[in-house]
């Protein structure tokens, strides 16, 4: 068995366990909230959609990329026999926005992207949406001079066209909207907006709490926009606490021989920690699995020492706060600001 990081063996002189920690990076439990976000999704993701840019926001940590990556994935998996009769089929894709620092969200890189994913390795000549494929430069569309980003947006418009893409899933979209002035953010949007209406495609836009909030800065957009929120689970609802005890399940069956079945009893104090979200949750427990496999024995303390800090949690904590008042303002009402943990208290206790 190899590494694929670094092709050596996996197998290290700290593993006198039998379990390695990394199954549980591995790990990609089809949990409650997974479900409930795919199945609206799919409901609202079909030709001839009104709906041409949904927004999915939650907070981070929650699962939020891994769940964009899977519905591109499972959509390719699910139109295989399809994509075999036509090989230039694509009809999901999944790009990040790049980040733009202090400048202008650069739309040349973002298009550049979109256009790596949609060459692909499938039998369709480049040439059919402007590319060369002999120097994978941009062949001058109709109209467009060159390398300019006309002919890039024009390059996307008609890949995106020809390869049938129904929905692009673009993580990270508060970098498209983050440094814009107010009065631009409307064009941003409305920049994939249009794209979506020339395709076909609706994009899916992906991120925290902050970008429901930068959209919401234009109440234009705000009502234009259709919002998924993608939530922790919550202490005060016996079903989230249910869903997020079969996740501690899981990553307990994962390493079986490490935890010794002891995981599950800690599941009060792990919600409490991570916040209910799952994303979270997985590091912690990577976290603790490691120091546990360093100490060569699972410990509670291997735990504690894994958790996040009162300061982190805390933090972590204001912004979903303030994410769900804002997407959920009834919310707020059964989720006190500062709660103190009976159990994972200041000195990460989970005893
Ligand atoms: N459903 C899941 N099952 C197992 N691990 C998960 C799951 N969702 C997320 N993770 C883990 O948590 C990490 C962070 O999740 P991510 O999707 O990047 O969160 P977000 O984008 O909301 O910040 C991922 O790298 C993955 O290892
Ligand atoms: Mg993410």
């Amino acid at each position: 068995m190899t590494n694929s990081n670094n092709n050596k063996p996996v197998t290290s002189s700290l593993s006198s366990l039998p379990d390695s920690p990394e199954k549980l990076n591995q790990l990609r439990i089809k949990h409650t909230r997974i479900a409930q976000i795919m199945v609206e999704l799919d409901t609202l993701i079909y030709p001839e959609s009104q709906d041409s840019i949904l927004l999915v926001c939650g907070p981070s940590g929650v699962g939020k990329s891994t769940l964009a990556r899977h519905m591109v994935d499972n959509t390719l998996k699910n139109t295989v026999a399809q994509m075999d009769s036509d090989a230039g089929l694509i009809p999901a894709v999944y790009v990040e926005a790049p980040s733009s620092g202090e400048n202008d969200f650069s739309w040349r890189l973002f298009y550049q992207r979109i256009l790596q994913q949609l060459e692909g390795e499938l039998g369709m000549p480049k040439s059919d949406y402007g590319i060369d494929t002999t120097t994978g430069r941009l062949v001058r569309p109709h109209g467009a001079s060159g390398n300019s980003l006309a002919a890039l947006r024009t390059a996307v418009e008609r890949g995106l066209r020809a390869r049938g893409t129904r929905f692009l899933v673009i993580d990270e979209a508060a970098h498209i909207i983050r440094q814009t002035r107010r009065n631009r953010l409307e064009i941003q949007l409305d920049t994939l907006k249009s794209l979506a209406n020339e395709c076909g495609t609706q994009m899916i836009l992906v991120g925290s709490y902050d970008l429901y909030q930068l959209v919401s800065l234009s109440g234009q957009l705000a009502r234009r926009t259709h919002v998924l929120h993608f939530e922790r689970y919550r202490q005060d609802n016996d079903a989230d606490l249910r869903a997020f005890q079969a996740c501690v399940q899981k990553f307990q069956d994962a390493l079986p021989h490490l935890w010794s079945k002891e995981l599950v009893q800690h599941t009060a104090a792990l919600l409490e920690n991570t916040l209910g979200c799952v994303g979270t949750l997985s590091a912690v427990l990577t976290r603790a699995a490691m120091l546990a496999q360093q100490d060569k024995r699972w410990t509670v303390d291997a735990l504690r020492r894994a958790l996040l800090t009162e300061a982190q949690r805390k933090q972590i904590l204001e912004e979903i706060i303030d994410g769900e008042s804002a997407i959920n303002p009834g919310l707020t009402r059964t989720m006190p600001r500062a709660q103190k943990s009976p159990v994972a208290s200041q000195n990460r206790s989970v005893a």
